[in-house]
């Protein structure tokens, strides 16, 4: 997969990219991430990348010329399979999202800003709008790094271990079960005995109940989708 991610602060994003998981995937050549900064787009002598709003209103607006000139010179090199805004008024990401992502070849990502992009950026040049959840960030970097690291976890290799992806939270619909490690007993805090059993049909049974118990109670809503 390649992954072009476009934002005024390429430093804020790229540095994520830069340890564990994500840094191994893109060592081991799963995943290429490319980072453009706008104002190398800019049209004017000083840099800048927005202007006034028209209409009047606080705050400055990325204008369309630096990101038309930048999407549609990455456009030229390759076909991209989705070009992703990140926004709080995008479709809430979600794991199914995510596993559709990670099957895509090429994916860019616009990274939003407080100020506002003019409008026709989204409707001539994005194909996918992505929020991380109801509230607002301050920019679309941290959303352009988490939707990049649910997707990129996905991708079949990443994980040492792949099923450990396949038995996440959210896969089925359900929360994953507790997990524990040694010592088996820390101050008279002890792990359940059925998981020391070896009787490895009642342990998987035991992590199903968990699992459909805990959806019960802390997030019901997912038990009555699809
Ligand atoms: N930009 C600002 N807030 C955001 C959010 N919640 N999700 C995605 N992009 C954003």
């Amino acid at each position: 997969m390649r992954l072009d991610i476009i934002t005024l602060f390429p430093r804020m994003v790229s540095s994520f990219f830069e340890e564990s998981i994500l840094k191994r995937a893109q060592n081991k050549q799963l995943v290429e991430v490319h980072f453009h900064d706008l104002h190398d787009y800019s049209q004017n002598n000083y840099g800048s990348v927005d202007d006034y709003a028209y209409g009047g209103g606080a705050g400055m607006v990325i204008g369309i010329e630096p990101v038309a000139l930048c999407i549609e010179g990455l456009q030229k090199e390759r076909k991209y399979d989705e070009i992703i805004y990140t926004a709080p008024d995008g479709e809430l990401l979600g794991q199914g999202r995510a596993n559709r992502l990670s099957m895509l070849d090429n994916i860019m990502i616009l990274c939003g800003h407080y100020k506002g992009i003019d409008e026709r950026i989204r409707e001539h040049f994005v194909t996918l709008e992505l929020s991380i959840g109801d509230y607002v960030l301050t920019g679309g970097e941290l959303a352009a790094a988490v939707i990049s690291d649910s997707v990129i976890r996905l991708i079949p290799g990443v994980l040492s271990d792949e099923t450990s992806a396949l038995s996440d939270s959210f896969q089925n619909n359900l929360i994953s079960p507790p997990v524990y490690t040694r010592p088996v007993d820390f101050r008279g805090w002890k792990v359940p005995d059925i998981l020391l059993s070896g009787n490895h049909a009642k342990i998987d049974q035991w992590r199903y109940d968990q699992s459909i118990e805990r959806t019960k109670q802390r997030r019901p809503n997912l038990l009555d989708k699809e």
